[in-house]
């Protein structure tokens, strides 16, 4: 018989060095932006902070895994995961729980009219796979579309819709009929044009290649309002509303894939919001359940109705589990009542004036983006960049002086999401941080 080790790591453990050892016998090592075994090893959070288990302090501008977005360990977000776990933790997902239904109720009342359906899952991944399935269903068509430069998650479907990481590729073949159209980089545009002048042609290219490719017809286009992890890519105004049209002239279903930007992050509530554009399904997700795993989507009564008559089945052990809807719940709550879109407006507005100052020091910083939480800056192309790229010696300087942020599109983005938490004595902080690690690194 198997005698299970007795002695806890935190009771062995002097120095992180001892942790490394667990990761390097204990752990299939799948991290999405780092191969190698290294610290820090995260201890503890709370609000906009982070300590290592030596007990030094970071200033947390990745908001975890972007699920932290309220800071860590909210307080309403505490009191309800304490309350829900000492009612009613998990149910049956073959019944409606009281949790769900509240949650189902109040998360409609946050959307347009016509988005009132909700089903809650585990992740964004899940969400989007779901949205696609019943895009398919309801349609009865098997092609997705979705722009070369987002992320929809890693699960097989949403893998496959997953252009702008690179972590769609050695894991195929994936089910056939999912493509890629140009999306709207105009900082680097594929095409060299400019915005306005360009009257966004790229989306006439794009459907036209598109179409000549799709055999029976398009279930759905799926994208982000914002590209975040693909480099926090901004469309221009009207893009969003020229895809919706693009959806409709081809009888497909428009998702948008919430995850980063929904909720308020963006200073709107939802990203979608600033086109004007409402979408066929909407997926929510990482901060939906204040740092709990649930996600959500939600599409219109013709939709869910038609599906839920072809007997359309989905469900997963944890589907709309009481403790994480009650969280989910709390963070709704918590939104509307602090205001937290406004308050995105106000940290972004914050961030992005210092980040200005600081490109005024650094020229190597040849573009500054993003909306509300969703901060970015992306290095000149110039070969005197050095290698590795840039982005990747900054975030290592950076993290050694106590500021954690996330790199994208191969070291040349620096992306920065500071929780709703983090105050201004932070932010100065921060961009402190980050102008010393741009000089020790000769940028
Ligand atoms: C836009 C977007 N969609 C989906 C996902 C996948 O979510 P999850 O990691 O919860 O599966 C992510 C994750 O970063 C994301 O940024």
């Amino acid at each position: 018989m198997i005698t299970p080790r007795t002695t806890p790591i935190h009771e062995r453990a002097q120095a992180e060095e001892d942790w490394l050892t667990v990761a390097a016998n204990n752990v299939l090592i799948t991290r999405l932006d780092k191969t190698e075994l290294s610290g820090p090893v995260l201890a503890r959070a709370q609000g906009s902070l982070v300590w290592d288990v030596h007990g030094k302090e970071y200033l947390d501008f990745n908001s975890g895994q972007m699920c932290s977005a309220l800071g860590h360990s909210h307080p309403r977000i505490v009191a309800a995961i304490k309350e829900a776990a000492g009612e009613f933790i998990h149910a049956s997902s073959s019944f409606f729980n009281t949790q769900e239904l509240e949650l189902a109720e109040k998360l409609a009342g946050f959307l347009p009219d016509n988005l009132n359906r909700c089903l809650f899952l585990e992740s964004g991944s899940d969400a989007n796979e779901v949205a696609i399935q019943i895009a398919k269903r309801y349609t009865g068509r098997y092609e997705v579309a979705s722009p070369h430069i987002g992320f929809h998650g890693l699960s097989d479907a949403s893998r496959a819709v997953t252009f702008g990481t690179g972590w769609n590729k050695g894991y195929g073949p994936y089910a056939p009929g999912a493509y890629a159209f140009m999306g709207p980089y105009c900082f680097r545009c594929p095409i060299r044009l400019r915005f306005p002048e360009c009257q966004m042609v790229c989306v006439d290219g794009a459907t036209q290649v598109l179409d000549s490719q799709v055999e029976g017809g398009l279930a759905a286009i799926i994208t982000e309002p914002l590209f975040s992890a693909g480099g926090v890519i901004e469309p221009p105004p009207g893009w969003l509303a020229a895809v919706r049209a693009a959806a409709d002239e081809r009888g497909a279903l428009l998702i948008l894939d919430e995850a980063q930007t929904g909720l308020g992050k963006l200073g709107d509530m939802w990203g979608f919001e600033r086109d004007g554009v409402v979408p066929d399904i909407v997926t929510i997700s990482k901060h939906f359940g204040g740092g709990i795993s649930i996600s959500a989507i939600v599409t219109t009564d013709e939709i869910a109705d038609a599906v839920q008559a072809t007997g359309f089945t989905h469900g997963h052990s944890h589907t709309s589990d009481p403790l994480a809807c009650a969280a989910a719940s709390a963070t709704l709550d918590v939104i509307r009542e602090e205001d937290l879109p406004t308050k995105a407006k106000e940290i972004g507005n914050s961030l992005r004036r210092r980040l200005v100052e600081v490109q005024q020091s650094h020229p190597s910083i040849a573009d500054l983006r993003g909306r509300g939480l969703i901060q970015g800056l992306e290095f000149s192309d110039s070969p005197s960049m050095g290698v590795p790229p840039p982005g990747y010696r900054v975030e290592a300087a950076a993290v050694s002086l106590g500021l954690l942020m996330s790199v994208r599109r191969g070291g040349s983005v620096l992306r920065f999401v500071p929780p709703w938490s983090t105050t201004e004595e932070q932010l100065d902080r921060a961009t402190s941080m980050l102008d010393d690690a741009l000089t020790t690194c000769g940028l």
